[in-house]
């Protein structure tokens, strides 16, 4: 393997202390994010590091963008990298592009959704809600009938994969409707880019963004997002932007030496370059997605077979995370706490449903004899949870 430095350790017992904290046994992560990692990732992120005004920089930042920019579909509109998590391009996407005081229609399915209407409304600017209850996506006729009803929206917010309940919004069907109405289409994909078909320009969508921890099975601290041409004409009217997520400043970064205003988190984005190269590889894009729908149908299956019910509506379910109902008296935080005694770290459950649902996320790095043995133990738990409430 090509190496740039002979290491040498002075302090070996430090890190391992550090790693003893974080790590005192060996976990199976079926988590919400951060996910685990793929190897590969982890080890090309060891190397030490450079300028981000350096040559070096500018030619794996030109790369990534690139390969994500083919990976989203989005040959007409500017993929970014930004030194923040999803939420950070989520604040952006209303300082940039919505006049302050400006309304927003805001479509909540679960916990993610309400944090954008936190977002427009911290941010000055009104949010008109469609909500639907948890478990439930949004429908095209119901996003038409909401924007019949409030035509002086500036935006419409469409939450991809709503990682609190497991459900997949119909997307490129929302966006549609979206645009018969002429409105910004702005998506929260943070779990669901990378596993869930985006095609940025075919579907007409202004902003998309994520974050590294999630599907594409990285660290935590890289946001990326795809941005439309219109994103930034609107940009230039709209004052008070900021600085820190300013997107005009961004792309002018970005088009005149390849990198970012402020410092970027170089190791990410190698990781992020690492596993756009690991998608071409496997096949390209779709052989990567359809690793990700076999794994949620494994998931699924397992479950179902267990005798436990799915939380979300058939036919809108997650490629990355299943919300399952936990059986009548046991809570979600039991089998939590029975599967982490097991050495599985599956997730809890999320926001109003929090205590009848725990979570299986299925991003990042997973081998499939992991799932088959989360099944195996997931089964034992409820039968013994079960035996205790009796
Ligand atoms: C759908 C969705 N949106 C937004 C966020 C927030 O992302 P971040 O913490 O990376 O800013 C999350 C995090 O789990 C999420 O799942």
């Amino acid at each position: 393997m090509w190496r740039w430095f002979s290491i040498s350790f002075e302090y070996r017992e430090v890190v391992d202390e550090v790693l003893r904290m974080v790590w005192p046994r060996s976990m199976k992560l079926f988590t919400a994010g951060p996910v685990a990692c793929f190897p590969e990732v982890l080890e090309a992120m060891k190397i030490q590091m450079f300028s981000h005004r350096s040559r070096e920089y500018r030619e794996l930042h030109r790369d990534t963008v690139k390969r994500l920019s083919e990976f989203l579909e989005a040959r007409k509109g500017t993929v970014m990298l930004f030194p923040s998590s999803g939420t950070g391009i989520m604040e952006a996407s209303i300082r940039n592009c919505i006049t302050p005081g400006g309304k927003v229609l805001v479509t909540i399915i679960g916990a993610f959704g309400k944090r954008y209407r936190e977002v427009v409304e911290w941010n000055g600017r009104k949010a008109v809600v469609l909500e639907k209850p948890p478990g439930e996506p949004v429908l095209p006729e119901e996003l038409d009938e909401a924007l019949k009803r409030n035509p002086d929206v500036e935006a419409v917010t469409i939450t991809y994969n709503e990682t609190s309940t497991g459900v997949l919004n119909p997307l490129r069907e929302l966006a549609k409707v979206a645009k018969e109405h002429d409105k910004l289409v702005f998506v929260d994909a943070v779990s669901a880019m990378g596993a869930a078909d985006i095609k940025f320009d075919e579907w007409n969508l202004d902003i998309v963004f994520a974050s590294s921890q999630k599907a594409f099975g990285l660290p935590p601290g890289l946001a990326m997002g795809a941005f439309s041409e219109r994103v930034f004409e609107i940009a230039k009217k709209i004052p008070n932007r900021g600085w820190y997520f300013d997107l005009i400043l961004y792309r002018e970064y970005q088009e005149r030496e390849w990198s970012t205003p402020s410092t970027p988190p170089i190791p990410q984005i190698i990781g992020l370059n690492v596993i756009l190269r690991i998608i071409e590889r496997m096949g390209g894009k779709y052989s990567w997605l359809k690793m990700y729908q076999d794994r949620a149908e494994m998931v699924r299956k397992g479950v179902r077979e267990i005798g436990l019910e799915l939380f979300a509506k058939p036919g809108y379910y997650s490629p990355t995370i299943t919300v399952v109902k936990s059986p009548p008296g046991i809570k979600g935080i039991e089998v939590y706490e029975a599967m982490r005694k097991r050495g599985f770290e599956i997730a809890k459950g999320y926001g109003p449903v929090k205590e009848y649902t725990f979570r299986i996320g299925h991003m990042g790095y997973i081998p499939k004899e992991y799932i088959e043995e989360l099944l195996r133990n997931l089964r034992e738990v409820i039968a013994e949870l079960k035996s205790k409430t009796k």
